[in-house]
């Protein structure tokens, strides 16, 4: 009697997270390079409008957004983007997740910048004359209208990366993933783009170094060496950052 009772029990495991169609969800996640573990995340789901990921260098950012994306495949565990497995739907990915490259060269694929903001209104089916115009619009409004047919690889860094900016918002994705994405502007450019993707109805995840953007975050991840050190309010998370900052810093200003 009570071995049938056992036997028809449910597993004593936690509930596990697959299939929900909201947010993103990590569960049991180990991403190595070589021999070497680079993340390890058992249990994650994201659903907040606006997710930072935080943390030191090399600590992991890149690696979560990729993994988010399938643009990176985990070695172990499974990543899924509104029920979509990244391993199995990863051709489907692109359609419904934008992905913004901490590195604008990783990005840009085409000669000039109109054509590049103009690849993802072509992509939603309108003619290439539509999507030109859509995309010079677009460049007009923040200020870069006169670069449309400028060589990509003229561009300055911070120019490089406003360009990747835009093209990316010409996608219209259901889900925004931003690596970095205002370490190079000025400030006029950086507040305004801040306050352009802020506005918008979709979810964003964004590793950043920017601490006077992230308050007016739902939620900040501090990443430490591969694994979740803090998850939780900015008002939590971000104090406990900057102190273990100030502590490194310290240390490193002793013993140097
Ligand atoms: N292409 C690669 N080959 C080997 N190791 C890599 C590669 N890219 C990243 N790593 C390693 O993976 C770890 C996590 O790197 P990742 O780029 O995710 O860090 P990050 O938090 O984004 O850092 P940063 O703030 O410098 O952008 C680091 O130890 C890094 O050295
Ligand atoms: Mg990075």
């Amino acid at each position: 009697m009570i071995e049938a009772a056992r036997r028809k029990a449910p597993p004593a495991s936690r509930p596990h997270l697959r299939g929900v169609a909201e947010g993103i969800i990590f569960e049991d996640v180990q991403f190595r390079r070589a021999d070497r573990q680079v993340l390890a995340i058992s249990e994650l789901r994201l659903a907040e409008r606006r997710v930072g990921l935080i943390g030191d260098n090399g600590s992991g950012k890149s690696t979560m957004l990729r993994l988010m994306n399938g643009l990176l495949l985990p070695t172990r565990g499974c990543v899924e983007v509104e029920g979509l497995g990244t391993v199995r739907h990863r051709k489907d990915l692109p359609a419904k997740v934008g992905f913004l490259f901490q590195n604008p060269d990783h990005q840009l694929i085409f000669p000039t910048v109109a054509e590049e903001v103009a690849f993802g209104p072509a992509e939603r089916g309108i003619s290439a004359r539509q999507a030109r115009q859509q995309a010079i619009a677009l460049l007009e409004r923040h200020g870069c209208g006169e670069w449309a047919d400028r060589n990509v690889n003229e561009l300055s860094g911070g120019q490089k990366q406003l360009v990747c900016i835009l093209a990316l918002l010409a996608t219209e994705p259901s889900i925004l993933l931003m690596d970095e994405p205002f370490s190079s502007l000025d400030l006029p450019t950086r507040l305004l783009l801040y306050r352009r993707i802020m506005a918008l109805p979709e979810q964003v995840v964004m590793a950043t170094h920017d601490f006077e953007l992230l308050p007016a975050f739902d939620r900040v991840i501090w990443l430490d060496e591969g694994r979740i050190r803090l998850d939780g309010r900015p008002a939590e998370v971000l104090p406990a950052y900057r102190a273990h900052a100030t502590i490194v810093g310290a240390g490193d200003a002793l013993t140097s």
